[in-house]
């Protein structure tokens, strides 16, 4: 199939809201086509290179934010926070490893989220499920849960307020799932110097574990550009479709092109994570391996609620680091979901497991996130798993 911006529409495009107003959706569409870029070609180069950095082992990335922003969640404070933590972990493992950590934000876009279930129930009343402030509203009423194609805009303009703050903090590369395709595909820009197209929603962009099948729109969408892309790698991810996917996405083999993020959960990392570092290896493509701990380890809680137990989150972090390691691979990546905001979402590090029932500090509109003594607690995990060995 030859790419362009609309390949993926021949394509099965799972995880897609069904918008009740095709034309509402075709309108909007047009009218974001018209719209600035959020990010320019000249920072998303730069990011390949730290990338490519990163995978000759000389630079560590750090990669974090919340799992959904939100529109209520949106004000400079919480922005300001997310990147001062953020910013913090790095020089952390900085510190502590020698690396040059590049930060990128799950920020400025990271909107749209994949569900188990198309519907949701509550009292026998079957509703869209929430697909993110991008798509729908999280109140369980049939309004709020309309598939609206006009909350794109608006999450285009808190997109940009974000990236503008970014900015002026210096050394901030953005990053989401590209998940919410009629949002992508009009902000793909062609570069007329070097004849390529770049997504212009941000710098770097991930395909999530439930969109990277066989015969995705969300991999043939991504085939195309010429930004970063990240893999998410969960616990059904065989080396041989990795290998699939590499070839598919990469076949240029490009320095600083593919960054695979394992999310294996604690119990399964050492069995799943040898045969893909295997086969990267094998191939002799250059990759970087990132390890998201989040993931893989979710449970509920008491009255419900997502929960992640902290213990859980660092022992992932642990094991995945010392295979890696160990193995030689270019390991150099942490993906994470984390809140300058003092929340009670993952269990542990100071959260008692009954605090994340209270709705006073449980806030995320997706999944559990870290607050910032979790987070440096984490940071902690992966600073000691790069420092050298002292010399003897
Ligand atoms: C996420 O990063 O929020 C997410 C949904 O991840 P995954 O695709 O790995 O489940
Ligand atoms: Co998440």
């Amino acid at each position: 199939m030859i790419w362009s911006p609309e390949s993926w529409r021949n394509c099965e495009a799972r995880q897609q809201p069904v918008y009740p107003d095709a034309e509402a959706l075709t309108a909007a569409e047009r009218e974001l086509g018209a719209y600035a870029p959020l990010v320019s070609i000249a920072e998303v180069d730069a990011l390949s290179a730290a990338l490519a950095e990163a995978q000759a082992g000389r630079a560590f990335l750090l990669q974090g934010g919340d799992c959904a922003e939100s529109f209520a969640e949106f004000s400079p404070a919480n922005i300001e926070a997310n990147a001062a933590l953020l910013e913090a972990m790095a020089a952390r493992i900085g510190n502590a490893s020698g690396l040059d950590v590049v930060r990128v934000g799950r920020m400025a876009g990271q909107f749209a989220k994949p569900r188990s279930t198309a519907m949701e129930t509550r009292g026998g009343v079957a509703l869209p499920a929430y697909r993110g402030d991008i798509v729908n509203a999280i109140a369980f009423d049939p309004g709020a849960r309309r598939p609206d194609p006009e909350r794109m805009f608006r999450a285009y303009a808190q997109a940009a307020a974000t990236i503008v703050r970014l900015r002026a903090r210096g050394g901030f590369f953005t990053s989401h799932e590209a998940l919410l395709l009629p949002f992508e595909e009009p902000l793909v820009r062609l570069d007329p110097a070097s004849r390529r197209h770049y997504a212009s929603s941000a710098h770097f962009l991930w395909i999530g574990d439930r969109t990277r099948f066989p015969g995705s729109a969300h991999v043939e969408f991504a085939r195309g550009l010429a930004n970063p892309i990240g893999i998410k790698c969960g616990p059904s991810l065989e080396p041989e479709m990795l290998r699939r996917l590499l070839a598919i996405l990469d076949p240029g083999r490009v320095p600083g092109r593919i960054t695979l993020i394992a999310r294996l959960g604690h119990d399964r990392v050492e069995g799943a994570l040898p045969s893909l570092l295997r086969a990267t290896a094998e191939e002799g493509h250059p990759v970087l391996w990132a390890c998201d701990p989040m993931h893989g380890n979710t449970v509920r809680a008491g009255a419900g609620h997502k929960t992640r137990p902290l213990d859980l989150i660092l022992a992932e972090a642990r094991a995945f680091f010392d295979i890696a390691v160990a193995d030689g691979a270019a390991c150099g990546g942490l993906h994470f979901e984390m809140t300058g905001q003092d929340v009670a979402e993952c269990t542990g590090g100071g959260v008692a497991p009954g605090a994340v029932d209270l709705a006073d500090r449980y806030h995320s509109h997706c999944d559990p996130r870290l607050n910032p003594a979790q987070a440096m607690a984490l940071a902690d995990v992966v600073a000691e798993a790069l420092s050298p060995l002292p010399a003897s």
